[in-house]
């Protein structure tokens, strides 16, 4: 079909998968109870929220998105020749489209899914990437990647090649990871890819930093969690009164992140209250990093099998290039 370079809004079709969304209230207070209490990284994004983690990917101490854009960059050339041509792109969560042009640049695929769980970010992206690439079919697919679903039987016959970046698989604890990645060699089937971007173990004090810059904003982002559940789902935190706190955690080879009770104090949501103690920590987010060694054992042990790898010039981040085994 001959493809205008300004394409009508219509001309994007929504393929919606439904995700059911959880009974978050149920979750929010499940998690208020246990000890220590704990809320879901998932909460972080409101759009407040999204617009933050892409100020955090900015920022002087958070290096890795830097690292992995200049890997594609680097090596757009190089993934393109091993996927080959009539390829489908699937971007698990589409956020900043950064990354995704880069490769579109280079691999030029038939076809673009990115899927989300969100319609409205999801549908506004899509137009973008169509009015840029008018060559490109773009299937928008509404869905929880992180549980099984469904591509648009448009994309049959094309090599699927699934796209992860930015280190998310760190936020999965270790059992959820290898249960993604199977998931993800279901959607691709026997002659499909993945490429990976993964975080790498290394020093502390970078670590560290990177997750407490000095402008503040990773701990904007995480007391937004709060301002987010009080608008959306009815609790009455008050924000000022926690404090950010994360820090590397090297015998389980993660980043902790907390928000810290200033004071003693109570949270209400539907007539149930919750009480934390001044110094009291809650749970929000971690985020685990590999060694080479351990993410490929991972990969091998969930249907893949490592093809092609590279790091970045100061070997903070690497990008994989798995083979469906
Ligand atoms: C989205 N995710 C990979 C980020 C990370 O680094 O774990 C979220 C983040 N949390 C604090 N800073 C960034």
């Amino acid at each position: 079909m001959a493809r205008s370079s300004n394409r009508l809004a219509d001309e994007i079709e929504l393929h919606d998968q439904k995700p059911l969304l959880a009974d978050a209230q149920l979750e929010i207070k499940r998690g208020l109870r246990t000890d220590p209490k704990k809320l879901s990284p998932k909460f972080f994004y409101d759009q407040r929220g999204s617009n933050l983690f892409e100020a955090i990917t900015e920022l002087p101490e958070y290096y890795l998105t830097r690292a992995e854009l200049s890997i594609l960059h680097t090596h757009g050339t190089a993934i393109a020749d091993a996927i080959g041509s009539s390829v489908c792109l699937i971007e698990y969560g589409s956020g900043s489209s950064t990354k995704i042009r880069v490769l579109l640049e280079s691999c030029r695929p038939r076809a673009y899914v990115p899927v989300d769980i969100s319609s409205e970010y999801l549908l506004h992206s899509s137009h973008r990437i169509a009015d840029d690439y008018p060559w490109l079919h773009v299937y928008p697919t509404c869905a929880d990647y992180s549980t099984p679903f469904g591509l648009p039987s448009s994309v049959d016959g094309l090599t699927r090649v699934a796209f992860f970046p930015g280190s998310s698989l760190g936020n999965f604890e270790p059992a959820d990871a290898a249960m993604f990645m199977e998931g993800v060699r279901d959607v691709v089937g026997n002659e499909g890819w993945f490429l990976i971007g993964v975080d790498t173990k290394k020093s502390e004090s970078v670590l560290n930093r990177a997750y407490n810059d000095s402008g503040g904003v990773t701990a904007e982002f995480n007391r937004n969690m709060l301002r987010h559940l009080n608008e959306r789902f009815g609790t009455d935190f008050d924000a000022r009164a926690f404090e950010h706190f994360a820090r590397y955690n090297p015998s389980k080879g993660r980043i902790e992140m907390y928000l810290v009770s200033k004071c003693e104090q109570d949270v209400r949501l539907e007539g149930e209250t919750f009480r934390f103690a001044p110094g009291e920590r809650m749970h929000t987010e971690n985020s685990y990093k590999y060694s080479l060694d351990e993410f490929v054992a991972l990969a091998d042990a969930t249907g893949f099998r490592q093809h092609l790898t590279w790091f970045d010039a100061d070997h903070q981040f690497m990008e994989l290039l798995l083979k469906a085994t």
